[in-house]
Formats: C-alpha cells, structure tokens, sequence
C-alpha cells in the first residue's frame, strides 16, 4: 500500500515539500488536472511516475479558460474521491490551490500563444488557450517539475504547451499521452458524465466516424471532401451541430494545402450532442 499523499492549498508548503525533495536529488513530474477525475487522467500519473521520483498532481478547476455561459459553475467537483484515486496511483503530492491565491484582484498579466493555438479551438473559445497558457505558467512556476504529462485527448492544448515550454525557454520536458477511450471508443472525459443514456450512445459514434474518415483519408480520399462527409455523418448520428472536421500536420498543425495528404497529420474534431461539446482526434498516416 502505497503512502498517502502529502496534501496541500498554499504555495509556501508546496515550494517548501518541493525544495526538500529536489535537496535529496529527486526529479519531479507534474501532471495538471481540473479534477473529476477519470481512467484518462490516471494514465498521465501512471506515465508521470515513469519519468521521476515525485509525482505532483494539482486540481484547480481554472476559470478563465472558462467563457461566459460556458460549465464553470456545473463543472464537476469530486475532491475526495479523486485524492483516494491520486493516493491509490501512489501520488506523492496533490495541489489543491485556492482559487483566490490564483488569481488576486490586481492579477493584469495575459500568456498568449500564437501559431499552433490558432483555429480548432479557438475558432470557437477563442480565449480558451489563454486561459490555459496562463494557468499552466503559472502552475510550472510554482512546482518546477522536470516533466509535465498532457493528454493527446486535448491535442490542440497540448501542441499550444508545447510551444509556450520552447518559446518562453523554461526547462521542462512534455510528455504527451496517448487518448484513454472506453470500451466503445468514446474518449473518456469528466464531461462524459453529463450524458444520459441516449446521449451516451450517440457520443459513442464520434469515434467511430472519425477512425472511418482517418482512414479514408489514408487511402487517398481529398481530406477535404472526406471531412465534409465525416462532418455530414455526425449530424445522421445525432449530433446537433459539428464545430469542425480538420486534418493539421501532425506537429505544427499547419493546414494541408489542396487538401492532400502529404505529411503525417492529425484529424481533429469538435461536435455537440445533446448540450455537451465533444472534442477528439487521431492519427492519419501517409501511406508507403
Ligand atoms: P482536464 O480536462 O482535467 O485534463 C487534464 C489532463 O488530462 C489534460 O492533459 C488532458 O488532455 C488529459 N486527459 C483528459 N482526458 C483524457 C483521456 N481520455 N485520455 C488521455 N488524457 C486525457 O486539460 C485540462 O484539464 C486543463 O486545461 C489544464 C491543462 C489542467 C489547465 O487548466
């Protein structure tokens, strides 16, 4: 049984656990969460306890990469049964930072990051990676982990990371990890848990379509037209509105010029269903 973690709200017992562990030569690795915590989450702590001695986990349900009339409010909030998760993963810290301690009323510093932040997602929350920039700063200042793992599930989020460690040269490795799906292929979510079950079962045709479509466009379909089509099934299943069907290179999430599939790429989609907004992704590879 593994020891339980040690828990803390404020900064100054965070940097003082930290120091002492970095004193007897420890790495540390860092996995952010907004808690509502599921099997997804776990295998990033899982991947984090690879890379180092100390495991550091924070919950902070961020608000401003909420928008307005976004789930701020109806988030779920879990705390304790996601410290008995971290603790059975064998966690060794878990921060819990007070909203206040975040964000003061004088905070007046944005982190934006172009390029790859662009488009997807921020067609549609565009200060939503702003808010993530900002937080995911200010979370590195404060645990200096060697490693921080992120999950493929946001790939947008996690190529916009990415991009901000090499721009703003701070000294972390990012580990991305792969997307953890239930038995169906639906991607797990802490939003998952919003759907009844017809709900459920038209969110768990997504992936489906978007495999389907990854591999059309692999055999050499226009990506353009088969994500048209793929954007055209989602509505048949049920989905209510489809915010996009892209294919990105894979890194740099450039668009594919003419629609042609000449570089390993991503394809990444974003679609409503029955009031939740559901985001995934998946390779697609150019053929031999
Ligand atoms: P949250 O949605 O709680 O996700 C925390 C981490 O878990 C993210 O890196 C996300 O990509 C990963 N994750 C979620 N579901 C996953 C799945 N099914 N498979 C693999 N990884 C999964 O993402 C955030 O929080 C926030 O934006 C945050 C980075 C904490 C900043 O507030």
């Amino acid at each position: 049984m593994a020891s339980s973690p040690y828990i803390t709200r404020t900064q100054k017992d965070l940097r003082g656990q930290i120091s002492q562990w970095r004193g007897s030569g420890d790495r540390i690795s860092f996995v952010p969460t907004m808690g509502a915590l599921h099997e997804g989450h776990l295998t990033l702590v899982k991947l984090a306890r690879e890379k180092a001695e100390r495991v550091v986990v924070s919950i902070f349900v961020n608000p401003t990469q909420f928008a307005p009339g976004e789930d701020l409010d109806a988030y779920p909030r879990t705390e304790k049964s996601d410290i008995e998760k971290l603790a059975a993963e064998g966690v060794d810290l878990i921060y819990i930072p007070n909203p206040d301690s975040m964000y003061d009323v004088h905070h007046a510093t944005t982190v934006k990051v172009g390029g790859v932040a662009k488009g997807l997602e921020t067609d549609h929350r565009p200060t939503f990676f702003d808010g993530v920039a900002l937080v995911v700063t200010k979370l590195f200042n404060r645990v200096q982990p060697d490693a921080a793992v992120f999950g493929e599930k946001d790939y947008q989020q996690l190529a916009t990371i990415r991009r901000l460690v090499d721009d703003l040269d701070m000294p972390i490795q990012i580990i991305g990890a792969p997307i953890a799906r239930d038995e169906f292929g639906l991607a797990l979510s802490s939003r998952n848990q919003y759907f009844d079950k017809e709900g459920l079962a038209i969110a768990r045709e997504l992936n489906k379509v978007m495999f389907a479509c990854a591999k059309e466009m692999e055999d050499g379909r226009n990506v353009d037209r088969a994500a048209e089509e793929a954007a055209k099934a989602l509505i048949k299943a049920g989905f209510s509105n489809v915010d996009y069907v892209e294919t990105r290179s894979k890194n740099s999430l450039t668009v594919l010029e003419g629609g042609v599939l000449n570089a390993p790429s991503r394809l990444l989609i974003a679609a409503h269903c029955k009031g939740v907004r559901l985001i995934d992704n998946c390779a697609v590879n150019v053929k031999e």
